[in-house]
C-alpha cells in the first residue's frame, strides 16, 4: 500500500522546530521529566531505578496496562494493547479493512483517520459538520443516512479534533444504537479524553458501552506528554486485539522501556496533570473570545464544548494558507490552514494547551494592524 502524504504532519515538520510561536497545537506543553518523576510511588521510583533497557510485553508491561485499566469501567487487562497512538491507527486499520469495505468517517479528521481506509482501497463517505456562527455539530440523521448493512466500520474522534466538538451521552447512545442495528465496528479515537472544560460529566469510552468497538487513548494530549510516545488501544473484540499484537510484530514490536514507567506514574496520577491542563485551556479560550470580539469581521468563533483546540472560520479574501504562510513568514506565529485538514480554504485550528499564548495573540494584533485587516 502507497501512503498519501500526511499534511498536517507535513505542515508541522515545515515550521514546528522552526516558527518562534505555535498558534495551533493540539497537545498542551511537555510536562518535565523530573516532575513526572516527583509523582511516582515508592515501587515506580523502584522500578526506574532499576530499570533495565530490554525488550518489553508487545502488549505493554503489566503495572501499565493496572493504570490504563484504572480508566475503564469493564476492561480486563488482555483487552489493552499499548503502541504509540498512530501505530495503533495503522494497524487496526490494516487488520479490520480489506479493499472494497464501507467506511464512514467525520470530517474533517487527522488525516491518519482515514487516509490508510482511503489508500487501503476503502469506500470511504464523510460525516460532514454543521457549521453555525462559529459553533460545530453532527447531525445524527445524517449519520443514520450515511450507515447501512454495508458499512463496515464508522470512524469517531471526540472530543474532536479540529473542531472540539463531542456529543451528549445520548447522542453518543444513538451512535451506537444505529452501528448496532447494522452491526458496524466503530474505531472511536479518544486522544482527547477528559479535556471536557465545560460539560461536567465525561463521556464514557466506547469500548466500555459497545461490544463491537475499539477505542484509542494515549499521553499526548490529555497529559501533556507527548514525547513520551505511548498510547493504547481498548476493545472487548479479543480476536481483533490478537490480529493486531500479531502485526505489532512487523513494526515496533514493544514499547520504549523508560516510557512505559512514565506512562504508568501519569496514568496513575491523571488529575494532577488534567488540572494543570484545563486550567491553562479554559484561560486561554477566554482570552481568545476577548480577542475575538475585537475582530468579528475577520474570524467566527464560539468556544468548544471540549477538547484543546478550535476550528475557526476566517472572512478573508485570501485562502488561510496563504494568510498563515503570511504569518509565519512575518511574526514568527504558525496557524495551521483548513488545507492541511483537506477541508476547505477558510478555516484554521486554534490550540488553547500552551503558556505562552498571550505572547502569540499579542503577536497576531499587532500583524492585523500592520497589514489593515
Ligand atoms: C485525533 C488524533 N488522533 C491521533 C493522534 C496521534 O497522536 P500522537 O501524535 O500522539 O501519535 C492525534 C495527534 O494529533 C490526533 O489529533
Amino acid at each position: 500500500m502507497k501512503l498519501k502524504d500526511f499534511a498536517i504532519e507535513r505542515y508541522f515538520a515545515k515550521y514546528e522546530f522552526s516558527a518562534k510561536y505555535m498558534m495551533s497545537s493540539s497537545d498542551c506543553d511537555g510536562f518535565g521529566m523530573d516532575e513526572v518523576l516527583s509523582l511516582a510511588s515508592a515501587s515506580e521510583k523502584k522500578d526506574w531505578e532499576e530499570l533495565k533497557l530490554g525488550y518489553t510485553e508487545t502488549r505493554g508491561s503489566v503495572p501499565l496496562r493496572k493504570a490504563i485499566q484504572k480508566h475503564y469501567q469493564n476492561i480486563e487487562l488482555d483487552e489493552i494493547i499499548v503502541t504509540s497512538p498512530g501505530e495503533a491507527n495503522f494497524v487496526l486499520m490494516n487488520v479490520l479493512l480489506s479493499k472494497g469495505d464501507e467506511v464512514v468517517c467525520m470530517a474533517p479528521m487527522y488525516q491518519s483517520l482515514y487516509q490508510i481506509a482511503k489508500d487501503i482501497g476503502c469506500q470511504l463517505t464523510l460525516w460532514e459538520p454543521i457549521e453555525e456562527n462559529g459553533a460545530w455539530d453532527y447531525a445524527i440523521d445524517q449519520l443514520n443516512r450515511l450507515i447501512t448493512k454495508k458499512t463496515k466500520l464508522l470512524i469517531v474522534n471526540f472530543p474532536h479534533n479540529p473542531t472540539g466538538y463531542s456529543p451528549s451521552k445520548e447522542g453518543q447512545l444513538e451512535i451506537i444504537k444505529l452501528c448496532r442495528k447494522n452491526d458496524v465496528y466503530i474505531f472511536s479515537d479518544e486522544m482527547y479524553r477528559f479535556l471536557d472544560h465545560t460539560q461536567g460529566a465525561h463521556l464514557p469510552s466506547m469500548c466500555d458501552v459497545y461490544e463491537k468497538s475499539i477505542s484509542l487513548w494515549g499521553t499526548s494530549k490529555t497529559f501533556g506528554l507527548a514525547g513520551v510516545r505511548i498510547g493504547w488501544i481498548t476493545s472487548k473484540d479479543r480476536g481483533l486485539l490478537q490480529k493486531i499484537e500479531n502485526f505489532k510484530d512487523y513494526l515496533s514490536i514493544c514499547s520504549s522501556a523508560p516510557s512505559e514507567i512514565l506512562a504508568t506514574i501519569a496514568l496513575n496520577n491523571l488529575d494532577y496533570f488534567l488540572q494543570r491542563n484545563l486550567e491553562k485551556i479554559r484561560h486561554n479560550i477566554e482570552l481568545f473570545k476577548i480577542f475575538q470580539k475585537k475582530h468579528k469581521a475577520l474570524f467566527d468563533f464560539q468556544a468548544p464544548p471540549t477538547s484543546s483546540t478550535a476550528f475557526v472560520r476566517f472572512h478573508l479574501e485570501s485562502s488561510t494558507a496563504e494568510f498563515a504562510e503570511n504569518l509565519v513568514k512575518e511574526t514568527g506565529i504558525m496557524l495551521l490552514p483548513s488545507e492541511a485538514f483537506e477541508y476547505g480554504t477558510k478555516h484554521a485550528r486554534i490550540g488553547f494547551g500552551r503558556e505562552n499564548f498571550p505572547e502569540v495573540l499579542a503577536g497576531l494584533e499587532q500583524f492585523l494592524k500592520e497589514n489593515n485587516y
